[in-house]
């Protein structure tokens, strides 16, 4: 987090730089540091809903839910564009969806925040973070970045010349698309709202973390017939509809050579399901061997999760993904002299699609193809468990 003082009036009032999320693996909007354990994300009004009616069964598989906030579009006088959020004034004044919303709010926020503004001398630019991702401006406050980020090709290759950075190169991507939106949308200072999510890889030092995109249906109740009828094709011609799975995005830290060795969504589209399988394989793997150790711990919680899961009649989960975290910084085993069990996580994400409970249309018992998709996912790590 980057605080910032407002001067005038003679207060001194918190204001937050918001920086892309180094560890973003996945998704389309930016997802952006808010503090070290919070992450802030674009509203979608259906997410916040699904948020605020969770089942408490659900609450060990999802991120906290901390709210929302107001977030400013700022442009310095050299033109460069930052996100600035205000905590205190969150409450004051309704706020605009984010540009990728389907609905916004008209009214105008008159916040001292956005009184704050500069006039833009030039048109819009990136925000330096984005411009150039080896400055020291990555690298701020949060203290982890230890290790940089190489691409793999579609074929599993690492690219010859690998783009060195302190962020995944998806989210720096996806942080300079969204810049460009929110710059050319935002209208005269007019605040966006952004949700507050738990930042659940900021427990890990090197996360080491698989993007899923859960089900064998992508589009939402939401979704146009053009829109429709594109996810029906990806889901078709992916492994959506073999294995209720696609990967989405993933980086996987390497003893090897010291990096994160990256895949994207676009990779993720093109898999078979063994190519799939090779994913799952190579996601755990070190460079050196297969982390054998995470297996076990990943299954019991998967099993747990498909328990609670198989409980939530009528959600349907349309476009949401899993998330499995585990740890890639090997322990001193000065401080562990008995190899204690690895620490991973599995977490739901994005909730913008889907269906819950009192919404319409109703539907009927648990959400089938997101167990399909747990299950498959299962009987692979088992597979790969049992096997070598
Ligand atoms: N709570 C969180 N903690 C840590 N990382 C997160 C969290 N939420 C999202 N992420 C990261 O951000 C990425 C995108 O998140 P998410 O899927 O919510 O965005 P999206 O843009 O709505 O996705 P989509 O393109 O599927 O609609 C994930 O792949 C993950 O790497
Ligand atoms: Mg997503």
């Amino acid at each position: 987090m980057v605080l910032l003082e407002g001067a005038e009036l003679g207060e001194t009032r918190t204001r937050v730089r918001l920086e892309p999320f180094a560890h973003q693996v996945g998704g389309h909007t930016s997802m952006l540091h808010y503090d070290e354990t919070t992450l802030c994300k674009p509203l979608f009004s259906q997410e916040q809903v699904f948020y605020e009616s969770l089942p408490a069964d659900m609450k060990p598989f999802t991120p906290q839910y901390r709210g929302l906030i107001s977030v400013y579009v700022e442009k310095d006088s050299s033109g460069h564009i930052s996100l600035v959020a205000c905590p205190q004034n969150d409450n004051e004044s309704p706020a605009q969806e984010s540009p990728m919303a389907t609905k916004r709010t008209q009214q105008r926020a008159k916040t001292p925040c956005a009184a704050e503004h500069k006039p833009a001398r030039e048109g819009p630019l990136l925000d330096r973070t984005c411009n150039d991702s080896r400055s020291s401006v990555c690298g701020t406050g949060k203290g982890k970045r230890d290790a940089s980020f190489h691409m793999k090709d579609p074929n599993g290759n690492e690219s010859a010349t690998p783009e060195r950075s302190s962020h995944n190169p998806w989210g720096l991507h996806c942080h300079r698309a969204q810049l460009m939106r929110m710059s050319s949308d935002s209208k005269d200072n007019e605040p966006y709202r952004f949700l507050l999510l738990e930042n659940v890889a900021s427990t890990f030092q090197l996360p080491c973390i698989l993007d899923l995109k859960m089900g064998t249906r992508q589009h939402g109740e939401d979704a146009s017939e053009e829109k429709k009828r594109r996810h029906m094709k990806k889901c078709e011609q992916s492994t959506s509809s073999s294995l209720g799975l696609r990967l989405g995005g993933m980086q996987v830290y390497q003893a090897t050579t010291g990096h994160f060795l990256c895949r994207n969504k676009y990779d993720g589209r093109t898999l078979t399901a063994e190519g799939f399988r090779q994913a799952l394989y190579q996601y755990l793997h070190d460079g050196h061997q297969l982390k054998r150790e995470l297996l076990q711990p990943v299954l019991q919680r998967l099993s747990a999760l498909r328990a609670v899961i198989e409980r939530q009649g009528s959600y349907r989960f349309y476009s949401s993904s899993l998330l499995l975290i585990y740890e890639g910084k090997k322990h001193s085993p000065g401080r562990h002299p008995f190899s204690a069990p690895p620490r991973v996580d599995v977490r739901m994400i994005d909730f913008a699609h889907t269906s819950y409970r009192g919404a319409t249309p109703a539907y009927e018992g648990p959400d089938r193809g997101y167990i399909f998709g747990v299950e498959n996912l299962i009987n692979m790590l088992q597979e790969i468990k049992d096997g070598d």
